[in-house]
């Protein structure tokens, strides 16, 4: 059985954020990024969230022998769709550590965000996907969204995709909405 942590600031102790450094490093394309620089980055950048509570991000992770080896990140977002407003799940900084691939653990991560769309508190999850990842997402039910996303707030150009990997995906239980979905806001 996976033991699925769920991280929200300011309850992250500086350790985790070093740890979560080192981990979220192995994804970035610029790998000589300094890692305390970057646990510094995310430290703050977690702690000074000051909206409201239900649009608060959180980190479900695993740690297998005290380091943690695996996260996703759920930020909740108000997005608007040919339905009006809704909020949905945000989901990045999806990665398991390299030597632990295959043992369930990305599966386990991402899964306990969806079980926030799955209760409702979400009305789907929507996320960008590389395309070595796309099939691991279509595994957990998810599928591409081949409707326009856009970032109306993009003021040089509205309609950009605001997403900069190959695909979008979503997942849902429920029916997508039909049509463009804007996302109000930069990607992720
Ligand atoms: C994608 C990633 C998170 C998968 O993590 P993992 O811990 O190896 O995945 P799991 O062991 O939980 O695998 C769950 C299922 O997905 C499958 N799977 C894993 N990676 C896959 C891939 N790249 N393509 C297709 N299926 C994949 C597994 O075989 C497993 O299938 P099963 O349930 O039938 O046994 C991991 O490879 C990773 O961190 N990659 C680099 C970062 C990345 O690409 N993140 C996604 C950002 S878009």
């Amino acid at each position: 059985m996976i033991r699925v942590e769920t991280l929200m600031a300011p309850d992250i102790a500086d350790g985790d954020f070093l740890q979560l450094a080192s981990l979220i490093r192995l994804m970035l394309r610029d790998k000589s990024r300094d890692e305390r620089e970057l646990a510094e980055s995310m430290r703050q950048e977690w702690s000074s969230y000051s909206g409201p509570p239900e649009l608060q991000g959180r980190r479900f992770i695993v740690r297998d022998s005290g380091r943690i080896v695996a996260n996703a990140d759920l930020l909740p977002r108000k997005m608007l769709t040919s339905r009006g407003r809704e909020l949905a799940a945000g989901l990045c900084a999806v990665i398991s550590h390299p030597d632990v691939r295959g043992r369930g653990f990305g599966k386990a991560v991402v899964r306990a965000a969806f079980d926030h769309v799955d209760s409702g508190d979400f009305s789907f999850a929507l996320f960008q996907s590389r395309d070595d990842a796309r099939g691991f997402y279509e595994k957990l039910g998810c599928h591409v969204v081949y409707s326009p996303v856009i970032n109306s707030r993009n003021d040089e150009d509205p309609e950009e995709n605001p997403f900069w990997e190959e695909w979008v995906m979503s997942y849902s239980i429920a029916e997508m909405p039909d049509g463009e979905i804007d996302v109000l806001g930069p990607g992720y």
